[in-house]
């Protein structure tokens, strides 16, 4: 079995990648730092001798290097059984300093990242009949917040995606998946004042994302949240 992460060298993606090492999978993963996803090869592979682990830079912001990612695997593998859209970026913005340049960039990262390494994989996905995609969205794909307004906009595109994927895959026996965390004990609440013990962990992601996996119903969409949520 193969899988591709994105964002794999860090935080939920880290957690995913260590989760589907644990499960047996070969594994395809993008970040942008190289020596970051090389140190992350070899912690696996010194753990999962027998597994392929096959690293490839990327900025996923990018419409032609995502593209190049998306090529690279398919050459390389052919098919994958499952993808797991993680990459994404949290920010604050307002509805008073919002900017359109700011909204262009998180819809990159957060929304076209997916839509742009999805694509080239749905006809192998369907010709076989069989595989997994699981997006990473976010509470906020579903409830607004006044003070990450451009996070927002851009993780609702990216669950309304992840929602008509759904309903275009299914008759192809492949699966949908959205994940909506809460906060997440991850480096992106690096420098933002918040309590990070009372978050969600990455493992309790990627435990959720497992499980997903294994189900041999649809898990449609996972909701994880802090017991209390403040952030
Ligand atoms: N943490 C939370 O509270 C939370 C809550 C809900 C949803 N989420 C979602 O969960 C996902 C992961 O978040 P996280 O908090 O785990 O993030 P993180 O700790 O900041 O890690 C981000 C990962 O993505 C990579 N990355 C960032 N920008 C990239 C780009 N332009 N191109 C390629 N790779 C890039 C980073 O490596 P490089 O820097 O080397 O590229 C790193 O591996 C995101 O979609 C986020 O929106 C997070």
């Amino acid at each position: 079995m193969k899988a591709i992460v994105t964002g794999a060298t860090k935080g939920i993606g880290k957690a995913i990648t260590m989760a589907l090492a644990e499960e047996g999978y070969d594994l395809g993963l993008g970040a942008r730092n190289l020596s970051e996803l090389d140190y992350l090869s070899k912690e696996i592979k010194a753990l999962h001798p027998d597994l392929e682990v096959i690293t490839k830079s990327a900025d996923f912001s990018q419409k032609h290097e995502t593209r190049n990612f998306a090529d690279t695997f398919i050459h390389y593998w052919g098919d994958i059984d499952v993808l797991v859209n993680n990459v994404g970026k949290y920010e604050e913005d307002s509805l008073d300093n919002f900017s359109e340049s700011n909204l262009k960039s998180l819809f990159n990262i957060n929304f076209y990242s997916a839509l742009r390494l999805t694509q080239p994989f749905l006809p192998e996905f369907k010709r076989r009949k069989s595989g997994h995609i699981i997006n990473i969205c976010s509470v906020l794909s579903k409830e607004s917040r006044n003070h990450a307004v451009s996070y927002s906009f851009s993780k609702q595109a990216l669950y309304t995606y992840t929602k008509m994927l759904r309903e275009e895959l299914r008759t192809y026996n492949v699966k949908v998946t959205a994940i909506l965390p809460g906060s997440t004990n991850t480096a992106s609440w690096d420098g933002l004042e918040a309590p990070v013990h009372e978050f969600v962990q990455p493992i309790d992601v990627a435990n959720g994302v497992i499980m997903a996996l294994n189900s041999n119903g649809m898990v449609e969409e996972l909701e994880i949240k802090p017991v209390n949520p403040e952030h």
